[in-house]
């Protein structure tokens, strides 16, 4: 049998920069408004928690909990629903927190599901961007990484549901 091993691709001080850079930009364009922040579940939590807590509009939060890879390295082509938000969004200014963007069926998925409440305006933005595979028509707003076609985890992101702990964003790879 395989052995699996990680390697570091994004280092945890790499993100922190990203963040704070994102946040900038963020706190300028929604200074006026009073967004509602729906985070994607469960991998976005690790990256909202720490980008959200630098936020300084007035902000809601939401959740959603989202899942197609079932905890395996290919999607399975069916994004389910688990759990819906809870505020109503008809009328604000959404801002979705993604960990990943991959084929982007996840995202084409909820764009049409959270259009369909008449949102004033609907943003997304993402940890990390893995823009060769993308199969739909769908770009984040805002993207901290764009990274190659390798399989990652940490910072959210799992295998199995492990690793999601990580500080930090590596490479799963098998011996
Ligand atoms: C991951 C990730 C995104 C989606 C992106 O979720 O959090 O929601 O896949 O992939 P796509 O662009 O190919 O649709 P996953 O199904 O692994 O659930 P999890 O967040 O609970 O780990």
């Amino acid at each position: 049998m395989s052995k699996e091993f990680i390697e570091t691709l994004i280092t945890k001080e790499m993100i922190d920069e990203k963040i704070d850079k994102l946040a900038k930009i963020l706190n300028e364009e929604y200074k006026e408004k009073r967004p509602v922040f729906i985070v994607i579940l469960k991998g976005a939590f690790i990256f909202a928690a720490n980008l959200l807590t630098k936020l300084t509009m007035d902000l809601r939060v939401d959740f959603m909990v989202l899942s197609s890879y079932l905890g395996e390295r290919n999607s399975s082509g069916k994004v389910r629903i688990e759990e819906d938000i809870s505020i109503d969004i008809d009328d604000e200014d959404v801002v979705v927190i993604e960990d990943i963007i991959d084929t982007g069926l996840t995202y084409k998925t909820l764009k049409k599901k959270l259009l369909a409440n008449s949102p004033r305006s609907l943003k997304l933005v993402t940890l990390l961007d893995k823009r060769s595979k993308r199969n739909v028509d769908e770009n984040p707003d805002f993207t901290c990484f764009v990274i190659d076609d390798l399989f990652v985890v940490g910072y959210g992101l799992d295998y199995k549901q492990r690793y999601r702990n990580l500080p930090y964003i590596a490479v799963l790879k098998e011996e």
